[in-house]
């Protein structure tokens, strides 16, 4: 514990009544918690002044830096109930180092990890009332996340930099059970190309590809799969969600890292379906491998995985001028890694990974 963190309680929180009604249906980052998180960083002082005050908008000066230049980034997470009452959160040092490899590509100050998770602990604590209960895959969604605030509008990297947490209640992904999504490659815009920003977790690359999204959704589509940039045929990810392809010898293959986000959830499927007695590659993986694949039988499952959904099956991949439908729906071994993954994050399963981490 190396932050000094003083604790402001809320003078106006939300009463039982409305917060259980918010926790029968919390929906997706629509309510937030009694309180937030504040630090602040200036090359004199590094990281000091942490708080946690009552939850409530900020006032923002129109020239800080931020709202120019875009230097910002973030994490998710979730933190799980489990049976007993206790409270938890799976792999947080990963979003912490992750942070810190954002924060690296943004010139944005080091957070170190242990400081990370204990700021994240603590909001949580706190706010523990409004983790759910956790059947019916429930959850607290916690948003870290740094920003240039320093009032300056010449371009250069921030010399006052704000990080806050803080948290949301998450209902169900899935709310009537698991269904496969339906996919739009987007053949015109591209994610992240190399040296740019695609293994950041910033704001920029979410603001460049809603284009894509809205394109998916004009095709009926659930999501947007991007391609790289350099020759528009290797597979990158969704707009939110890293990927996986099963064969039909048991082997899986997600796309290789360098451009996408390294997703927490990948990673640990990785160690996961590698345990189960499959083997993973980690490789470039062509588009058309995708759709022969599909069509020879080769590929037997396609599923999305993310904090969010944490493992989602995909059905169909449409594109301009064709599309290939998958030979699953929810295929078995998508749903094994599926509730492999979900027991573990809420205690069910024991967690021989080591990948939980209790707060409280
Ligand atoms: C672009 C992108 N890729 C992948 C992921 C999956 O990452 P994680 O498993 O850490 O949630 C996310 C979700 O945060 C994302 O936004």
């Amino acid at each position: 514990m190396t932050l000094d963190i003083t604790i402001t309680p809320s003078d106006d929180p939300r009463s039982e009544s409305e917060l259980s009604e918010i926790l029968a249906d919390p929906g997706f980052g629509i309510y937030f918690t009694d309180h937030m998180l504040t630090l602040e960083w200036t090359p004199g002082e590094g990281w000091h002044g942490g708080r946690i005050t009552r939850y409530g908008p900020l006032s923002i000066d129109p020239a800080s830096a931020v709202l120019h230049y875009a230097q910002e980034i973030f994490e998710g997470m979730k933190a799980y109930r489990h049976k007993d009452g206790s409270i938890w959160t799976f792999r947080p040092e990963e979003n912490a180092k992750r942070m810190l490899r954002s924060s690296r590509r943004l010139a944005l100050p080091q957070l170190e990890p242990e400081d990370f998770v204990q700021a994240v602990d603590a909001l949580v604590e706190v706010d523990q009332r409004w983790v759910p209960e956790g059947a019916g895959e429930k959850s607290l969604y916690l948003r870290p996340f740094m920003i240039a605030s320093e009032v300056f509008l010449g371009v250069r990297p921030a010399q006052h930099v704000t990080f806050m947490v803080i948290a949301s209640p998450a209902g169900a992904y899935f709310k009537g059970g698991v269904t496969p999504l339906t996919l739009w490659l987007t053949e015109e815009y591209t994610r992240a190309g190399r040296g740019g920003m695609g293994a950041a977790k910033t704001g920029g690359n979410y603001a460049s590809s809603l284009v894509a999204q809205q394109e998916a959704i004009a095709h009926g589509c659930d999501q947007v799969v991007f391609l790289d940039v350099a020759e528009g045929k290797y597979v990158e990810e969704l707009g939110g969600m890293n990927m996986y392809f099963v064969y039909a010898d048991g082997h899986i293959v997600t796309p290789a890292t360098g451009t996408i986000l390294e997703g927490i959830t990948r990673s640990a499927i990785m160690d996961l379906a590698q345990e189960m007695g499959h083997k993973v590659e980690e490789r470039g993986f062509s588009i058309d491998e995708w759709r022969q694949g599909v069509a020879t039988g080769d590929i037997v499952e396609v599923f999305a995985c993310g904090t969010a959904a944490v493992v989602t099956p995909v059905g169909t991949l449409k594109w301009d001028g064709g599309q290939v439908t998958g030979p699953t729906g929810s295929g078995p071994l998508t749903m094994q890694i599926r509730q492999a993954l979900v027991d573990i994050q809420y205690g069910r399963a024991e967690d021989t990974f080591g990948w939980m981490h209790r707060v409280c």
